[in-house]
């Protein structure tokens, strides 16, 4: 029989573990022309120095993505500080607080729908409750989610590795398809951020588009592409997060027992989970000057992967990196990353993880996975987690 510890290895030696830390922190991949980065000084390195690693990589493969004008993770300082304030302004800590009770009655509703006796987690919870949430707040309409869901599977669901050495007909093809998915969805909100200019509702987007600090506001393409990435962020990383702290608890049921028992430790069981598997396995530099880091001189202009759901197991950082400890205090992970491009979205996902995981282990207290029916992971690459989570509830 495959056990959930199984999968994991198959997953885990497929994708980020490649690397060999402390060993070789920062490789080459010749094939792809790419460096990896493995090592969590090293990262850190990288994400404290915008000068030498920018975030624009999109300069590097320039027939990879549209023009990404005001794409904030694509900005480096000064214009991602300006572009920062200016977000920061409209997604406020108290906009993101205020979601609770909301977070809680969605969560309830879509644990009600579940059958008696079983619930398949990401199509019941996990999936739903994120984008729905995100689709509220900028106040898009939640009832297209399966359009969002279409467009942005399309673009994630490449199980690719692009080269950008090598890049052949096939390549070419299957990003062409992503880039096609993408401006769908770029489209949809351009039509509802021209209407928030024109009428300004209370909602997150009208709050963007009419944002003003020092006399400076949002063009409309940056307010389509900031809630863009909020609307991709709100699909994937924190339905990746529920799933796989689901599953971190179910194959470690010392560590369920002790968070059940105490439900205190819940938000650090979630930051173990974030640590253990990190939903966003990487983050992209482009360097701008030759560098020398981890013992390697990198050159100028070189894509540089930090795999930063590899440095979460570095054990030169953390004692027993291999163990899912829900109690881990300190937990320096770099889930969310660091530095000025910080995840903006990271008390949005903790409240989501803390409230709907408290409301899942109240409703069910014999939750498990099916030994019959096993749970399928993401087949792409820079992502880690769950995409089908069949799990026993009677
Ligand atoms: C940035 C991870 C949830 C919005 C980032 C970065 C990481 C990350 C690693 C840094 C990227 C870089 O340095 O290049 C995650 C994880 C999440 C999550 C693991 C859930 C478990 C969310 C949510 C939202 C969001 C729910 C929005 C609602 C953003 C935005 C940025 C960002 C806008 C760009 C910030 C900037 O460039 O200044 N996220 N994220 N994220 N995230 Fe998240």
């Amino acid at each position: 029989m495959t056990t959930t510890a199984d999968l994991w290895g198959a997953h885990e030696a497929q994708f980020w573990l490649r690397g060999q830390v402390p060993e070789q922190p920062v490789s080459y991949d010749a094939e792809l022309g790419t460096w990896n980065v493995h090592g969590h000084q090293e990262i850190l390195r990288m994400l404290a120095d915008p000068a030498t690693f920018s975030s624009d990589t999109a300069r590097l493969m320039p027939e990879l993505t549209d023009p990404q004008d005001g794409n904030i993770l694509q900005l480096d300082p000064p214009d991602h500080t300006k572009l920062r304030r200016l977000v920061s302004h409209a997604f406020t800590p108290k906009v993101v607080a205020d979601l609770e009770p909301r977070i809680a009655e969605l969560t309830g509703e879509l644990l009600d729908q579940a059958e008696p006796g079983r619930v398949e987690l990401v199509t019941a919870l996990a999936y739903p409750l994120p984008v729905i949430i995100i689709a509220e707040l900028l106040g898009v309409p939640s009832s297209d989610r399966d359009l969002f869901k279409k467009w942005v599977d399309g673009m994630l669901n490449s199980s690719m590795q692009f080269s950008l050495t090598n890049k052949d007909d096939k390549q070419q093809k299957e990003l062409d398809r992503v880039l096609a998915e993408a401006k769908h969805l770029t489209d949809y909100l351009a039509v509802h951020v021209a209407e928030r200019r024109r009428q300004p509702r209370e909602d997150l987007l009208s709050k963007l588009v009419e944002a003003e600090v020092d006399g400076e506001r949002l063009s409309d393409v940056e307010v389509v592409n900031f809630a863009n990435v909020l609307l991709v962020a709100g699909h994937i990383t924190t339905t990746l997060l529920l799933g796989n702290t689901v599953l971190c608890l179910d194959a470690h049921p010392e560590q369920a027992a002790r968070v059940r028992a105490d439900r205190s430790l819940l938000p650090s069981a979630i930051e173990e989970s974030l640590r253990y598997l990190s939903p966003f396995a990487t983050v992209a530099r482009a360097t701008t000057a030759e560098v020398e880091l981890g013992g390697q001189v990198i050159g100028p202009d070189q894509l540089v992967l930090g795999w930063i759901a590899a440095a979460n197991r570095d054990p030169r950082q953390f004692t027993d990196p291999g163990t899912f400890d829900a109690g881990r205090d300190p937990n320096p992970h770099l889930a969310f990353g660091r530095g000025a491009h910080f995840c903006i979205g990271a008390p949005l996902a903790r409240l989501e993880g803390r409230v709907a995981l408290n409301l899942l282990l109240d409703r069910f207290p014999a939750l498990r996975t099916d030994p019959a029916d096993p749970p399928r992971f993401t087949p792409t690459p820079t992502m880690t987690g769950v995409r089908r989570l069949p799990l026993l509830t009677g």
